[in-house]
């Protein structure tokens, strides 16, 4: 999409899409502003009639999710598991984390060549979020198949297609909502001390409605996933395609921390959001009405020239580094410890184990999303 942004920016950085029916944003300033005034551009879907929502009844429960709510609500819903993603809290589960990373990278690693995304990257991510969340992480292949469906496109722009989509999307949110249904009934039996647990006794206590606490597990089983899994995978995508930077993180010879927010900024794994119009509002001369849908493109807005030096660069210890990747304001990404975490152990653990890696094939199948950028498989070959 890159050139595609280089061109948007520079010549439409506002424009209405018709077969969207939305405004798209590309430059880094606009996109910005946008995501710190939630008043104005709210998350809440049912500030824009124009979306045809399910009634009521019928909608999912991730709609009752702090991503999808402004102000008090999202605040309420938020704070009832923001300790739990604190830098401090999660320090204490560096050592599963690496031993989880580490019994995936043995197997893997052991013929000399690896898919990163099918053998690590996906089952990584998946299997610590369900361990936080208390679930069978050998439910993972269910998993994936969840949270892919509910972030692909449809498979093309028919009526049909957008149907099928729409059905699809819905029947893996009946069968999200009846699995972690039974989960919460059954921890306010089975105490355990896991987030489950948490959401659990938040209903108990009042705090959350019972489609709140569903669409709250819901959230955070599809959230921290493909997400994570995309940045490891795009990671190791841009390291291959800069040799001299992977043989110095290879040699241990470069910081990773600076080294994964440029992976954010350079290939950021959520290329676009979605915020909802509650005024007539103008962003960089065009004007916006009341219920239109705004889409701030921060993987735009991450190579913008105007906010970054040589922007179509990858520098592994590019400093400063304002990317947008994990979002901005009052939605910045919950889980942004938690992924720069198992992506540290995910990178020094591949290293630990294989050196000279190269990109087995030069095909790339990309992700079929509107909005996650990576790829679906990348097979690499090494020394070990
Ligand atoms: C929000 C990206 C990993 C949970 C967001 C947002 C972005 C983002 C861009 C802002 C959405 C908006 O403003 O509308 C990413 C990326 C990840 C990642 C790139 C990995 C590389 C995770 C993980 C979790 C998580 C591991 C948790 C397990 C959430 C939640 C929100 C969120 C709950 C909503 C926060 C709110 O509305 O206040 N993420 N995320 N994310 N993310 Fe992440």
């Amino acid at each position: 999409p890159f050139d595609w942004y280089v061109e948007m920016r520079e010549h439409s950085p506002v424009r209405y899409d018709e077969s969207r029916d939305c405004f798209d944003v590309f430059r880094y300033d606009d996109v910005d502003r946008i995501l710190h005034d939630p008043e104005t551009f709210s998350s809440d879907p049912r500030n824009a009639p124009g979306l045809d929502l399910p009634p009521e009844e019928e909608r999912s429960p991730l709609l009752e999710t702090m991503l999808s709510t402004d102000a008090a609500r999202h605040d309420r819903l938020r704070g009832v598991v923001e300790e739990w993603f604190r830098p401090r809290a999660l320090a204490g589960r560096r050592e599963r984390l690496e031993s989880v990373a580490a019994g995936l990278l043995d197997d893997a690693v052991a013929g000399g060549e690896m898919d990163v995304i099918d053998e690590f990257a996906y089952p990584f991510p998946v299997i610590v979020i369900a361990e936080l969340l208390g679930v069978p992480s050998d439910e993972r292949p269910t998993f994936r198949r969840w949270s892919e469906t509910l972030v692909e496109a449809p498979d093309g722009r028919t009526p049909e297609a957008m149907d099928d989509h729409r059905r699809e999307q819905q029947r893996v949110s009946e069968e999200l909502s009846a699995y972690f249904e039974e989960k919460l009934d059954a921890r306010a039996v089975d105490r355990r001390g896991d987030l489950i647990t948490v959401i659990a006794d938040a209903e108990a206590a009042g705090e959350l409605s019972r489609t709140e606490a569903l669409g709250f597990c819901m959230l955070l089983l599809v959230a921290g996933n493909i997400t994570t899994t995309n940045l490891i995978g795009n990671a190791v995508r841009c390291l291959t395609a800069h040799p001299e930077a992977l043989a110095r993180a290879e040699r241990g010879d470069a910081r990773l921390e600076p080294l994964i927010e440029e992976v954010l900024r350079y290939r950021s794994p959520v290329q676009a959001l979605a915020r909802f119009a509650t005024e007539e509002v103008e962003i960089a001369g065009e004007t916006v009405a009341e219920g239109d849908v705004v889409v701030p493109w921060i993987g735009s807005a991450n190579r913008d020239p105007a906010a970054f030096d040589a922007p179509d660069e990858f520098r592994i210890d590019r400093a400063p580094n304002q990317h947008l990747g994990f979002g901005r304001g009052t939605h910045y990404c919950l889980g942004a410890p938690l992924a720069r975490l198992e992506t540290e152990i995910a990178l020094t653990g591949l290293f630990d184990r294989a050196t000279g890696i190269e990109r087995a094939t030069d095909e790339l199948v990309p992700v079929r999303s509107a909005f996650i950028y990576g790829v679906t498989e990348l097979p690499v070959e090494f020394e070990r």
